[in-house]
């Protein structure tokens, strides 16, 4: 059956990947996608469905309510799935408001669009980040969907309370929402702030990869195709008012990621360099994905093996795409953030 899928951060990492996925797999559905293009968001990546009769990019600002009605009039969604947002832990650290401003108020303006034009599902992308962190010495402990909602940086206290606001909806309103909580994603087109991008292209630069503190903090990798997958299986096939966490039990220190990329791409580990750790720095993600494999079907396919693999090799054949990036106000903001750690 055709439908009509607003995606809304569909020109950041895993917007442009859910993009992809959903015209790939359902050519009768009409996908378009609602972007401010702000720093983290870039045209370019979807250059390749920009033809497709089947895709609309729309240059807007979710917090701006006026340009989010005028689109739910024009297009009539079925179904909307909200992945923009300000994404980055360090940059909430520096200046929180943008985040409040995006990630809570903007959430509730595309929730009120919804309520007023009708809507068959809205889907929130949220983050394991909300229940906080585990401790590294109790390997037996996960984040299940019952965790009680403990944040730790205004980055994740944005996304959580951005949450409770899409349950709220749901008992206040009857609005027919879901919430994914995933656990850290990589793969192509992830910007080159994040760990593991940044890893690649510093190393390929030959210039110093920092390491907060210790690098002993664990987080929960997943390929992010199989992030898209779930999502997908949620918006279709999720129960109504519920939250599923999204994770495949792969568990890393960011010592081990590092070192597992300057392996990939022969270079030398006197590149590693530890500077001063992050403010508030959450120790262990770890996801319990038991609900989603057991209502939905849901398992991650891309072993993290391959999958990094397949990442390296993405970043050293688009280079150009990176490149491209590592200009302007991110320069600005690597000086900032590293200049004197
Ligand atoms: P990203 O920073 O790569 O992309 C965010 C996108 O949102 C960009 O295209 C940006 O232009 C757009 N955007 C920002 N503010 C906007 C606004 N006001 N109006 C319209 N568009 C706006 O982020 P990502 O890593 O792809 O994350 C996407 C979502 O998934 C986020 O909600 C994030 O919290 C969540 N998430 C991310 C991860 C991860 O590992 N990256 C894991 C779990 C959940
Ligand atoms: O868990 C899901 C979250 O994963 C998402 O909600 C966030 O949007 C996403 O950015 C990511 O957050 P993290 O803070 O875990 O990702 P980041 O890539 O910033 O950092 C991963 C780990 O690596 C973290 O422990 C901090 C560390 N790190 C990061 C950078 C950028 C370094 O040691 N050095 C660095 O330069």
């Amino acid at each position: 059956m055709k439908k009509t899928v607003i995606v809304t951060g569909g020109a950041g990492f895993i917007g442009s990947n859910f993009v992809f996925h959903m015209l790939a797999k359902y050519p009768e559905y009409r996908i378009i996608c609602l972007d401010k293009l702000t720093y983290a968001g870039n045209l370019s990546t979807l250059k390749s469905v920009m033809d497709n009769p089947n895709f609309r990019f729309v240059k807007d600002d979710i917090c701006d309510r006026e340009a989010v009605y005028k689109l739910f009039e024009e297009e009539k969604p079925d179904i909307v799935v909200n992945f923009a947002a300000e994404s980055h832990v360090d940059r909430s650290i520096e200046n929180p408001g943008v985040f409040l401003e995006t990630n809570i108020m903007g959430t509730a303006t595309l929730m009120d669009a919804c309520r007023k034009y009708g809507i068959e599902r809205y889907h929130q992308v949220s983050t394991d980040e909300v229940y906080g962190d585990l401790p590294l010495d109790r390997p037996d402990l996960f984040f299940t969907e019952e965790t009680p909602i403990h944040t730790s940086s205004p980055y994740s206290s944005s996304k959580a309370s951005a949450d409770l606001l899409v349950q709220a909806y749901n008992r206040t309103y009857g609005l027919p929402v879901t919430i994914s909580r995933c656990s850290n994603n990589y793969g192509p087109y992830h910007f080159p702030e994040k760990l593991i991008p940044l890893m690649i292209a510093n190393a390929l630069a030959d210039k110093p990869l920092p390491v907060y503190g210790e690098g002993l903090n664990v987080r929960d990798w997943l390929y992010v195709e199989d992030h898209c997958k779930a999502i997908d299986l949620i918006i279709h096939k999720g129960r109504v008012g519920e939250v599923y966490n999204i994770g495949g039990h792969n568990e890393k220190t960011n010592i081990y990621i590092v070192k597992k990329i300057l392996e990939l791409l022969g270079k030398p580990e006197n590149l590693i360099t530890y500077v001063a750790d992050r403010k508030g720095h959450d120790l262990r993600y770890a996801i319990d994905p038991t609900k989603i494999h057991n209502e939905l079907g849901w398992l991650p396919e891309t072993k993290f093996d391959d999958g990094i693999v397949k990442t390296v090799n993405w970043y050293l054949e688009n280079q150009e795409w990176w490149k491209n990036i590592i200009s302007g106000e991110y320069q600005d903001y690597y000086e900032k953030m590293y200049g004197d750690r």
